[in-house]
């Protein structure tokens, strides 16, 4: 193909009859992987890329005789690049099927036109509440996580440990305001009280100074702060350089101590209390399968990020197998995913196809040239409500 997007051919073994009358005419399934290999949200991308292909590797083995062609489209963290390249996948490119979107502002972007277009989307990051919500569509399978999943439960976790006052932080779109907006409902139910919160730009914030200054003055007993990729990197390392990792403890989705970038926060992210839907530290074969391969592959720790990629290339494995060829079929078979995976057991709820999944609360330690991710407390099988989604 041409243009801005490229495509990479993964060689893999595919379901003969299946995958024939899943596209008329074609033996191959095309995946467009949409995704941000540059920007705020790089890293991210590549982890989901990596992922997926090693989730491939690993459950597309029986599928003998055909390939599953993949073509790669880069969002950054732009909803107008992510809406234009998407129609490009469907129409110029006319894939099978997409995965990915990290960012939930690419997500609300796309979704009037993956809901009109036919063609199944496999959210692979983005946690945007409406889109498994009032925007929610029987094309949009999300397999990572939303927003309100993570944030929700720690909000009441928080103050239990006896936080009564926090500040918050968080980028200035719709994942920053809605991750805030989670954690406030259940912690001020609590009893607890917000005394302060700021919202920097996503993109282009390099220093994080005058709000730690404000999170500093403003009688907070604690800081709740959401931040990914690139910008996690930058915020927590200024955290810890303007002294207050002693002073407020930090609290936030598991995202700002990601293994993404864990080796090169090193001892800023020391003590950090995050909610995740994955940790590495979970010790099932089904997460060691995982990790040996992700690290003899890639020579790093396989991140959450990572899982996402893996588990929709499972999700895909499983419905071509069960599809028998049937392109609504193989639709429905991705509705239907359940399976245990790297994070656990998980599955897609029917009411909004959004996954059902344990959320892990834990404490990062940070020992000689390693970082320890200690769980605390499991919250398990966490569903959201359907939140105004008819299917
Ligand atoms: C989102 O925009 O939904 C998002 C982005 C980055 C993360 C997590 C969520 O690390």
């Amino acid at each position: 193909m041409t243009g801005p997007a490229t495509t990479a051919v993964a060689c893999l073994a595919v379901l003969a009859a299946g995958l024939a009358s899943v596209r008329a005419q074609a033996e191959d399934l095309t995946v467009g992987l949409i995704l941000p290999f540059s920007g705020a949200y790089a890293s991210l991308g590549e982890y989901i890329e990596n992922g997926f292909n090693l989730g491939l590797e690993h459950f597309g083995g029986d599928l003998e005789g055909h390939t599953i062609s993949i073509v790669r489209a880069d969002t950054e963290t732009d909803p107008a690049t992510g809406l234009a390249l998407t129609r490009r996948l469907v129409l110029q490119d006319r894939v099978d099927v997409l995965v990915g979107v990290v960012s939930s502002a690419v997500l609300g972007g796309m979704r009037d036109f993956i809901h009109g277009s036919g063609v199944p989307l496999i959210v692979a990051n983005a946690g945007n509440n409406d889109i498994t919500g009032p925007r929610c569509s029987p094309n949009i399978i999300r397999l990572s996580f939303s927003i309100a999943m993570l944030s929700r439960p720690m909000g009441a976790w928080v103050h239990d440990q006896g936080v009564e006052r926090v500040f918050v932080m968080a980028p200035d779109y719709a994942a920053g305001h809605q991750m805030v907006a989670g954690f406030r409902e259940t912690f001020t139910a609590a009893g607890g009280e917000i005394v302060g919160e700021v919202y920097p730009p996503l993109a282009g914030t390099l220093d994080y100074a005058p709000f730690l200054a404000a999170a500093s003055e403003s009688g907070a007993d604690a800081v709740y702060a959401f931040f990914g990729g690139s910008a996690a990197i930058a915020f927590v390392r200024q955290y810890h350089d303007f002294g207050l990792g002693g002073e407020l403890p930090l609290y936030g989705p598991g995202f700002l101590a990601s293994p993404a970038h864990a080796h090169v926060q090193g001892e800023s992210i020391d003590g950090l209390i995050g909610a995740l839907h994955y940790v590495p530290s979970i010790d099932t074969p089904e997460n060691r399968r995982f990790q040996e391969g992700y690290q003899a592959a890639y020579g790093t720790l396989g991140s959450e990020y990572a899982v996402a990629g893996y588990d929709a290339a499972h999700l895909i494995v499983q419905a071509l197998q069960s599809s028998d060829g049937d392109r609504d079929a193989f639709a429905a078979a991705l509705r239907q995913g359940d399976f245990v995976g790297p994070r656990g057991p998980l599955e897609i709820d029917p009411a909004t196809n959004n996954v059902i999944q344990n959320i892990y609360i834990f404490r990062t330690n940070v020992r000689v040239g390693a970082v320890a991710y200690e769980v605390l407390d499991v919250v398990e099988r966490v569903q959201d409500p359907p939140n105004g989604c008819e299917m």
